[in-house]
């Protein structure tokens, strides 16, 4: 059965590629935003009995999730036969827990509001930290896309002598990954605490990596002081400026501006935001999932 493909406003670069790819219909629709903040939104496509897939990255969600729960109801109710949302950066995985007592646990009640109104989702490299799989929160069928293999091939053809860097230990395992599929060495930032207030962050192995490129590899770049402060460590160590891949280019407020202030080589990330910086395409890997 042909696809027809809705692209939510912000999404028109990766839905180009996802439409010609699949060769699906490009659906037709109009959100308007009524002077008062109330929406409007009009399917003018047929899609009764068709596979729809809807097309909406959700960071900065509190703007986007009302239309997009707008557009997936009315196209059930003109008897589209799957709704399958792709949202390729997927808000709300951080707040997984109640960490003091009162506290909303955001991404069990996004799952299920997400769960409610899509029949499937699509999503890549989800920030599962305290949970195991999406099945966990979300009731519909999931699917995740990983971004390392893509990453790594881009590190091994664009960087000639390249260490991977973790910022800390919880990305060792995600960070070793990308360096072994890349056949790069990588080495994890080590934080001694010596009292409360009293943190050293020593980069390890400094004399054997003095001339090689570092490489950062983070899943989110969000207000970019991750990626800054082991910047600081790497310069201070007497390393060669950076390069800072990472695969969800969230960027709040001025966090790009920021990192490129911070004396960062270059900043590289994956197209699952739309951003200046996207130069990792994963759209091929959507559409082989897509096709299957
Ligand atoms: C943390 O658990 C994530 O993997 C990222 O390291 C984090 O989201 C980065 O956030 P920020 O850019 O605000 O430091």
């Amino acid at each position: 059965m042909k696809s027809i493909i809705f692209t939510l406003p912000g999404n028109e670069t990766l839905g180009e590629k996802l439409t010609t790819g699949l060769n699906a219909e490009k659906g037709n629709f109009h959100i308007h935003r009524f002077p008062d903040g109330e929406s409007y939104v009009r399917v003018e496509s047929l899609v009764e009995a068709k596979d729809v897939i809807v097309l909406c990255t959700l960071h900065e969600p509190d703007n986007k999730i009302l239309q997009l729960y707008f557009l997936c109801k009315l196209l059930k109710e003109l008897k589209a036969q799957r709704v399958i949302l792709i949202a390729p950066y997927l808000a709300y995985m951080r707040q997984d827990k109640r960490f003091n007592p009162g506290e909303a646990i955001t991404s069990s009640y996004f799952a299920s509001l997400i769960s409610g109104f899509a029949d499937e989702l699509i999503t890549i490299d989800p920030h599962l930290h305290r949970r195991n799989t999406l099945s966990e929160i979300y009731s519909i069928p999931s699917q995740v896309i990983h971004a390392a293999d893509h990453i790594s091939n881009w590190i091994k053809n664009n960087i000639e002598k390249p260490v991977l860097v973790g910022p800390d230990s919880e990305s060792e395992q995600w960070v070793s990954d990308v360096a072994k599929k890349a056949n790069a060495p990588y080495i994890v930032l080590e934080k001694i605490r010596k009292g409360d207030r009293d943190v050293k962050v020593s980069v390890p192995q400094v004399e054997t990596f003095k001339n090689f490129t570092p490489v950062l590899v983070d899943d989110i770049i969000s207000t970019a002081h991750t990626m800054i402060e082991t910047l600081y460590h790497l310069k201070s160590a007497g390393m060669k400026p950076a390069i800072c891949i990472g695969v969800h280019a969230v960027f709040a407020n001025n966090a790009y501006q920021e990192l490129m202030k911070a004396g960062v080589a270059s900043i590289i990330t994956c197209n699952t935001i739309q951003h200046t910086s996207n130069q990792i395409d994963l759209s091929d890997k959507i559409l082989s999932l897509l096709k299957k």
